[in-house]
């Protein structure tokens, strides 16, 4: 289990910037956060240039009297570190802490997170005003917790400054000890790449075609996760250090950063930055796309690292920079819905981004719950109702956990290597989809869950799940196949798609017939593959066990099986193709439970008649009848269990209960045929 926050009540907050605005507005904006029941502001995660306007010198008076105002008005606070926006004297003096584009060409000042986190210039003077901040705050009332710097590796989440190819090669020292291991580990021998000296290594550096070598490339982005735990890490050392009592975290979950490791080692809890809009406003070709409702995935994610988390930054009204990201306005109620996405998912605190719309600036358009006329107006209202409903049903629901029999499977390294790799990349995220949409339109909760640690406690983890899919795992290690070995033995039933285990841990294809270390579990192998792409068509598939109706293809990639153990059970087969008559989809089972190969990509029809022939049911299958529209999750501890009902859509959807049942929110009882308005909500207990 990951580490949690631990609240006694929801809690509703709102990232606050002092430093823009007039010290005449402060008491009055403080007194209606009070007002909308909010208990908590995020403040100072930009501030560098205010704490010390010259290097070693410090000022701090403007946040002292910002965090007067607001310790007299009831609130508390979450103090940022700075670091992610070093001032331009800093910059202009150390211009080694600079990052830089692949080709070398240095990020200059007049954005943010234009640092490199491996500069030791840049480690020092972070680790100075970290101290500085802690020293001066540290027995401030309001003060209980920190934020460390600000969505590390948002905006970029790829390096090349000089500090830090020097210190990868630090890295490949020490992961390889020798020239020859590491030639060995990144194939060095194909073209000539062979390294005869520690100085030739470098990151990925620009390449004809813009095709660095993959195995240095997946080494280079665990460096750079490596990197940024190391960074936070002196910062964290710090703050436990000067100010214990506080507690430890930091926002967003971005590329490259194992966000799981990082919260183990060094924060109290993970929080997360929730823009549900950012998955409406880029065209897909998806017939029924989940929109909006699809942000629940990255949700989900987050919660694998913190079952409870806090969301620091809760879309609060259209977002926009002034060059790029436009938003549409959050329909009424789609700001409240928005916020119970993130609380069914497990947040237990959440801030609002942001008090009031900057009037300078890049992100003048990113709009906050009050605008720049700083009157009433329909977020402010709307934020005031989810104030009144946390005060009222909050002390019930926080500490509470989401409740899934079903998980997808994800690791960093297939997340890394397929970004790059086209030969399984696009796969996971295709397939990803259609498992997710579809298991949240049959209303089956479903949890995002990292394989890490390949420890007997993975393995209980993993055991409390009916169902995990695995949907393309090209890297598969042995360790872990005898992880899911022992979940397929012990009861579960396990899914894999196509291009499974052909790849180890370094990116090296396998001497041996796909799917590798999970050949012997599934007892097939793959002979032959094709890539569906171009003038080759997806093969309809033919479902062998339940004469299944619908049109079903077997998409984007094809693995053609061959079975090895007479324990398996064809489950369907391709239908055409020079491979017609082969299997497709194979099931064994072994121990109590099955393991399922499916030699293709997974469509959303694919998926519905695969759920079909497992027979999972919704858990409110019982006594709740509900339009697809809606999201269903439950949150649930020892004193209940409470069944959250989201409306995504622009009109009411219908319910039918055959039991009566309780609604937090508006405080009746629901039974029989009704509707819930648009964008609405209701928690069931
Ligand atoms: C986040 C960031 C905030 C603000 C917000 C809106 O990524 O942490 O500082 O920029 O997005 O763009």
């Amino acid at each position: 289990m990951g580490k949690s926050i631990h609240l006694k009540q929801l809690e509703l907050g709102v990232c606050y910037y002092p430093e823009h605005w007039k010290e005449e507005l402060w008491e009055d904006d403080f007194k209606r956060m009070r007002e909308l029941k909010m208990s908590t502001i995020r403040v100072g995660e930009f501030a560098w240039a205010l704490f010390e306007p010259e290097e070693g010198v410090f000022e701090f008076g403007l946040f002292d009297r910002a965090l007067d105002a607001a310790h007299r008005h009831g609130l508390k606070v979450i103090m940022g570190t700075p670091t992610a926006t070093p001032p331009a004297w800093l910059t202009h003096k150390y211009p080694e802490v600079l990052n830089a584009a692949q080709d070398g060409t240095i990020y200059r000042h007049g954005m943010r997170r234009h640092y490199n986190y491996n500069s030791p210039k840049y480690r020092e003077l972070c680790a100075i005003i970290t101290r500085e901040m802690a020293e001066h705050f540290k027995d401030h009332p309001a003060i209980v917790g920190w934020q460390l710097d600000n969505e590390f590796n948002c905006e970029t989440s790829v390096f090349h400054a000089e500090a830090d190819h020097a210190a990868f090669r630090r890295w490949a020292q020490r992961k390889y000890a020798t020239l020859e291991a590491l030639n060995e580990a990144w194939g060095t021998v194909v073209w000539s790449q062979t390294y005869t000296d520690w100085e030739q290594v470098y990151l990925p550096r620009p390449t004809v075609a813009d095709s660095p070598n993959p195995h240095l490339a997946l080494d280079g982005k665990r460096f750079i996760s490596d990197s940024v735990l190391e960074f936070a890490q002196i910062q964290a050392d710090i703050l436990r250090e000067v100010a214990p009592q506080h507690e430890v975290t930091t926002n967003g979950m971005f590329g490259h950063l194992d966000s799981h490791a990082l919260t183990d080692q060094l924060l109290d809890y993970f929080s997360y930055d929730s823009y549900p809009q950012f998955s409406t406003i880029f065209p897909s070709a998806d017939e029924k796309p989940l929109l909006d409702r699809k942000w629940s995935l990255n949700l989900s994610a987050v919660r694998d690292v913190s079952p409870n988390f806090c969301i620091m930054e809760q879309q609060a009204g259209p977002g926009g920079w002034v060059n790029r990201i436009d938003m549409p306005s959050p329909r009424p109620g789609q700001m409240r819905l928005w916020t119970y996405q993130s609380v069914l998912h497990g947040a237990d605190r959440v801030m609002y981004f942001r008090w009031r719309t900057a009037t300078v600036g890049t992100e003048i358009y990113w709009h906050g719950l009050n605008d720049y006329h700083n009157r009433p107006n329909r977020r402010v209202r709307e934020a005031a109702q989810v104030g009144r409903e946390f005060a009222a049903v909050g002390a019930k629901i926080a500490g509470s956990t989401y409740q899934a029999k079903v998980a997808i499977l994800r690791d960093y390294d297939n997340e890394w290597d397929g970004e790059f790799d086209v030969w399984h990349g696009p796969l996971t995220a295709r397939s990803t989809n259609a498992w997710y949409k579809q298991l949240q339109y049959r209303h089956i909760p479903a949890d995002m869950v990292y394989l890490r640690r390949e420890s007997g406690e993975e393995l209980e983890r993993l055991s409390r799940y009916e169902l995990l899919v695995y949907p393309h795992a090209a890297i598969l290690t042995e360790q872990t196949a005898e992880l899911l070995t022992a979940y397929v033995e012990g009861g579960g039933k396990l899914i894999f798609g196509a291009r499974t285990g052909y790849k180890d841990e370094r990116g090296h294809c396998r001497m041996q017939p796909f799917p590798g270390p999970a050949a012997q579990l599934c007892g097939i192998t793959v002979e032959d593959f094709t890539l569906i792409k171009g003038t080759v068509q997806a093969p309809a598939l033919r479902w062998t066990k339940n004469g299944e109706s619908r049109e079903t293809f077997a998409e984007d990639f094809n693995d053609i099986l061959n079975v090895e153990d007479p324990a398996v059970e064809v489950m369907a087969e391709y239908a055409e193709d020079y491979y017609a008559g082969r299997p497709a989809l194979t099931k064994r089972r072994q121990g109590r439970g099955e393991a399922w190969y499916y030699g293709a990509a997974f469509s959303e029809p694919v998926v519905d008649t695969i759920l079909d022939l497992l027979n999972i049911q919704a858990p409110t299958a019982d006594w709740l009848t509900v339009s697809e529209q809606v999201e269903i999750g439950i949150r649930a501890n020892g004193q209940g269990s409470y069944v959250f009902l989201l409306n995504y859509g622009a009109d009411a959807a219908s319910i039918v209960l055959s039991e009566p049942r309780n609604d937090l929110l508006s405080g009746t009882k629901i039974e029989g045929a009704g509707e819930i308005p648009a964008y609405g909500v209701l928690i069931l207990e």
